[in-house]
């Protein structure tokens, strides 16, 4: 079945990135004059999603707005002799709509909100502060893994192991160089992390996850964590990890998000 839907969790309170974070959602985190979603969407796109859900909250409505049409704008700019700037106002090309989540109970949570928009489907989901710096789109490096497997495929990337404390990080059986069986899965191991693969922000997920989603309690930071999901439909479901290529850069990182400004600012000029 072809992968048409996407999930865009965006509701999170971004705590690390505070005080900014207050105000200007981290995924509106401007990357060469685009906010970072925008990056991420194209993403989707180019992978062949067509149509978004973009989870967001209360104080975000400004993500909402920048995928919206500004005809007061596209005036002004066709009034004023301006109408070259009118290509700057374009967004990529997909049927986006927005869902709130009414309290950031966690990614788990914020998928929760997109069952009635997914209908028994797989379906994608992209983290919006996971950007990466490739030409192989991420997430259509995973369509294809789920098209061949036709299970759940999630992305993983090999993380220095002092860092995998961070991560959720799986314990697997090789199957190809990239493609990993996932036998188990562990939410920010403290110690002994099972392999040094850790999952980054991006998934394609076979959509009896939800019924996982429901079942489960809060778990590590008191949050519905996916990772826990997934643990659960492992005793049912074959499921894969991908090693997806390319440079991958957490913007609620300091040093990431800085980081990727400078490579952006090499590469577009
Ligand atoms: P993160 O854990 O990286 O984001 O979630 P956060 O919680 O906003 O940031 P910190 O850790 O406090 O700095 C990954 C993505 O999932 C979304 C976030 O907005 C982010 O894009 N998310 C997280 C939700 O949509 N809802 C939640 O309850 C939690």
């Amino acid at each position: 079945m072809k992968i048409k839907k996407a999930i865009i969790p965006a509701a999170g309170y971004g705590t690390r990135s505070l005080p900014i974070t207050k105000v200007l959602p981290k995924e509106m985190f401007p990357i060469n004059g685009k906010p970072a979603i925008h990056y991420v969407v194209e993403e989707a796109v180019a992978s062949g999603i067509e149509e978004i859900l973009i989870v967001v909250s209360r104080n975000k409505n400004m993500i909402i707005d920048y995928f919206d049409r500004s005809l007061e704008l596209e005036a002004f700019l066709t009034e004023t002799n301006k109408k070259h700037l009118l290509e700057k106002l374009s967004v990529p090309k997909a049927h986006i709509q927005f869902v709130r989540q009414p309290y950031a109970r966690g990614l788990g949570n914020a998928l929760e909100m997109g069952m009635p928009f997914i209908n028994d489907e797989p379906f994608a989901v992209l983290l919006p502060d996971d950007l990466f710096f490739e030409k192989k789109q991420s997430l259509k490096q995973l369509i294809k893994a789920y098209e061949k497997k036709n299970s759940s495929v999630i992305g993983v990337q090999q993380v220095k192991q002092e860092l995998l404390k961070n991560y959720g990080v799986i314990k697997e059986k090789k199957v190809s160089a990239r493609l990993h069986e996932i036998v188990d899965i562990v939410e920010k191991p403290q110690s002994d992390p099972p392999s040094n693969l850790a999952v980054v922000g991006r998934y394609v997920l076979h959509p009896d996850i939800f019924t996982f989603l429901k079942k489960i309690k809060p778990g590590v930071g008191g949050e519905i964590q996916l990772t826990d999901a997934l643990k659960e439909m492992l005793k049912v479901r074959k499921c894969f990890g991908y090693e997806v290529t390319g440079e991958r850069y957490d913007i609620g990182s300091n040093k990431d998000y800085f980081e990727l400004l400078k490579k952006m600012y090499i590469a577009e000029g």
